[in-house]
Order: C-alpha cells, then structure tokens, then sequence
C-alpha cells in the first residue's frame, strides 16, 4: 500500500496475560520441509521434534500456563509402516528428553488420546512421564492418536459407564481427555493448511485460529510472536455483543 507503513511486530514478547492460557498448536508441514530438501519424511519429523522442543519452552518463557501440540492423530495410523515407526522412535526419544525438562520448567505432561493402541512398553513410558510429572505447574499436553470425534465418543461412553440417562456439556467437558485444562484461546496452525483435522473438536468452539504458511520444522520463536501478536488484535464476543 502506498505511503502506509505496515505495523512493525515487536519479537520476542515479554510475556502474556491472563487473557492467554491456552495455545494450542497443529504441527504440520514436516514431510513438505523434508521434501523440498530431497530427503524423507522422516528427516522432516525429526527436525520437527526439535522444533517442538524449541516451542514448548519458549511458551514457557512467555509464561503461558497450558501448550497443547498436535503430534499424531486417529487418522495418522494410515500412513507407510516405516514413518510410522519412525514416529514411534522419535517419541521415545522425545520422553527421554521431557524428564529433562519437565523438571527444570515445571511442566506437568499429559498424553491426550487413546494410549490403548500403542505398545505396552510405550503406553507403560507414557504413563510414568505423566505420573512423575503430575506435581509441577504448567501444562504441556502432546495429542498422540488423538482424535477430536474419538475424544468425544470415549467421553460418552465414559457417561454411560458411570450410569448417565442424560448429559450436560459440562458433563462432556469434564470427561474429555484435557479435563484438567481450559479450553485453548489460540489455536495456530503450520504449513498452509486451513483446517483443523479432527483437532480439539469440541474445545475448540471458540478458539481463535491461526493459519501460517511456516512449515513447522522452520517455525520460530517470532513466528510464536506473529500469532500472539494477532491473537491480542482480535476481539473476542463468544456469542455476546461486545
Ligand atoms: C505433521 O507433518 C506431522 C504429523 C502429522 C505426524 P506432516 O507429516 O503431515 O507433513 P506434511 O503435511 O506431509 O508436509
Ligand atoms: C494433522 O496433520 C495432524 C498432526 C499435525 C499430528 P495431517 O497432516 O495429518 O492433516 P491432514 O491430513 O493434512 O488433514
Ligand atoms: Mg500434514
């Protein structure tokens, strides 16, 4: 635009308010990073849990309380054996690294999603992590054969077990894997995709989504920033004329 300077965005925020609790992050992008690169997928998700690493603690640094990362979904199983598999590993890993910081962050983790369909030793692992954690503060929760429709159904039948006639939404809420946290405010989403893939479905009503092209490998602190940047410039109504 002519003669109009666009609003410089400041980098690195000092940290946010009560108004952010919650971000949630889809993270796509890790196979088309590791493509443009002439190298496989696997590449791509690898970079991509460094990246993670690099996210979760620079929400930290910006004092918000709940991170939610989208790792691996439902519908993720229908990929080629050896990503799969590829993933798992990663995720081993991942754990090995989360003792790491859980500690000196004060994070306390969740795995949201079904564990029932990974491997005993995993589920086990999971399960510790989540157990040896439940003490500290902040929330990091990493969606893992998470499902948002999946999440709901399992929240009912959980309703039905305990003998339920008819529900309230509280009663869904309270029995939805991130019971333990808020709803998210922002949601981001990498690499150009504008949808949400089965992502935090009913959490999700009315959270502020945000689209970047950033493949989530290349994503960055001041890409974090760009979203938080925007999310305070939006106004919220949830319904209600404001
Ligand atoms: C996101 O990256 C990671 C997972 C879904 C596990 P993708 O692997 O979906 O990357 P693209 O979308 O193919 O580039
Ligand atoms: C969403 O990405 C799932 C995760 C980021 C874990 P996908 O790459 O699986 O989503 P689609 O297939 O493009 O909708
Ligand atoms: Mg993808």
């Amino acid at each position: 635009m002519f003669g109009i300077k666009k609003k410089q965005i400041e980098t690195k925020r000092t940290a946010v308010d009560e108004r952010l609790q919650h971000v949630a992050f889809i993270m796509d992008g890790n196979g088309r990073w590791a493509k443009k690169r002439g190298m496989p997928r696997e590449f791509g998700h690898k970079k991509g849990a460094e990246t993670m690493k690099n996210i979760v603690r620079y929400c930290g640094s910006l004092n918000i309380n709940c991170v939610t990362v989208y790792a691996f979904s439902t519908e993720n199983w229908k990929r080629p054996k050896n990503e799969v598999d590829a993933i798992m590993n990663l995720l081993n890993e991942y754990i090995d690294y989360l003792y790491t910081v859980m500690k000196e962050d004060d994070i306390q983790i969740h795995f949201i999603g079904d564990k029932n369909r990974f491997n005993p030793e995993l589920k086990a692992r999971l399960e510790k992590a989540e157990k040896d954690s439940q003490n500290n503060h902040r929330i990091l929760n990493v969606a893992l054969n998470y499902g948002g429709r999946d999440e709901i159904v399992h929240a009912v039948n959980e309703l039905i077990k305990q003998g339920k006639k008819e529900i309230t939404e509280e009663d869904i809420s309270s029995n939805l894997y991130t019971a333990h946290c808020p709803a998210p405010d922002l949601i981001v989403r990498t690499a150009g995709e504008i949808r949400t893939s089965n992502f935090l479905m009913w959490q999700g009503a009315y959270s502020e989504l945000y689209f970047t092209d950033v493949l989530w490998p290349d994503f960055s602190e001041s890409d974090v920033d760009k979203a938080i940047e925007e999310y305070y410039n939006r106004t919220r109504r949830f319904g209600a004329v404001v």
